[in-house]
């Protein structure tokens, strides 16, 4: 009998998957593999019969990845399998980066039962005008999963969209996503856009990519948006870039105790992959990989 403890809820379509050769159980210790969405495994001790961990979702640095490798435990994800989720949230990020909709419905909140609200709305609707997304650039750095379902919709809504990834070649990428300029040169990226998004993992290389330099190089008033990874973007650098007007609004799915109630910044409780079909798919790709693993030994997604 297999054991498989759930370190985080997992959907039940995706649970229904294990047959009677498994059983989920409570504690790690003796589990063989480990179902797990943002919890931080960092500080946890892997017991020796853990063999896989599967990631309910894209990014693995809630995962001790060295020690999984140094213990031979395959640590799996599910690419691409909420990424719609985060896709249509970006997109709902970007309006309401452009129009005062959080404004707007918190005012409306304020009005009293007895006030004439029709005269109201007239005299204070325009403090909350905003702007249209047609027409304007918006830069998407990162062309993975993601990254490519954002510049599609985008480009779709009427934005110039420009896209960027290091890792994929500009006719491969052309190949993903046929309607926008791809460019090599990330720098093209900061200084052309008004709305930039990042769709990059959290490694070395990308920790703070966003920070007082490159916000040096961005148009003043520009929108950044990060429903990646919180650690993507240098706090004090974007705080500073706020209060100077240089970077307009702030979009985040990553909300911490120094960005949360700042002005301009407008913050989602990770929710980017919070809906009821990105849960789904990502524990249907998930059991199925242990199920692969333990029971056939193959490895995909890993
Ligand atoms: C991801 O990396 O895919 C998301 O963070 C998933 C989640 O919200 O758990």
């Amino acid at each position: 009998m297999y054991k498989v403890n759930c370190l985080n809820p997992i959907a039940n379509v995706g649970l229904d998957l294990f047959d009677n050769q498994y059983e989920t159980v409570k504690e790690l210790n003796q589990a063989d593999a480990v179902l797990v969405r943002s919890a931080a495994m960092h500080d946890l001790e892997l017991p020796e019969t853990l063999k896989a961990i599967a990631r309910a979702g894209a990014g693995v640095n809630n995962i001790p990845l060295e020690e999984c490798a140094k213990k031979g435990i395959v640590v799996f994800n599910t690419p691409g399998a909420n990424a719609n989720g985060v896709k249509e949230l970006v997109i709902a990020g970007l309006m309401l980066a452009a129009r005062d909709v959080v404004g707007g419905i918190n005012w409306v909140q304020t009005v009293k039962e007895d006030e004439n609200v029709a005269k109201l709305v007239e005299k204070q609707k325009s403090q909350f005008a905003g702007t249209e997304i047609q027409g304007k650039k918006l830069g998407v750095i990162g062309l993975g999963a993601i990254g490519v379902l954002v510049a599609n919709a985008a480009n779709r809504l009427g934005m110039q969209v420009y896209g960027c990834d290091p890792y994929i070649s500009v006719d491969a990428a052309w190949n993903l996503s046929r309607d926008i300029t791809h460019v090599k040169n990330i720098e093209d990226i900061y200084r052309e856009c008004d709305y930039i998004t990042v769709h990059v993992p959290l490694l070395d290389n990308t920790k703070g990519m966003i920070n007082k330099d490159t916000i040096a190089l961005m148009k003043n008033g520009v929108v950044v948006l990060n429903f990646a990874r919180d650690l993507l973007v240098n706090d004090n650098d974007i705080e500073e870039a706020l209060q100077s007007g240089k970077v307009k609004k702030y979009v985040t799915d990553f909300p911490n105790a120094k960005t949360a109630g700042m002005a301009g910044v407008i913050a989602l409780p990770h929710l980017g992959a919070s809906t009821e079909e990105s849960e789904d798919n990502c524990a249907v790709m998930a059991v199925k990989e242990i199920r692969d693993y333990l029971e056939n030994g193959n490895i995909k997604n890993s």
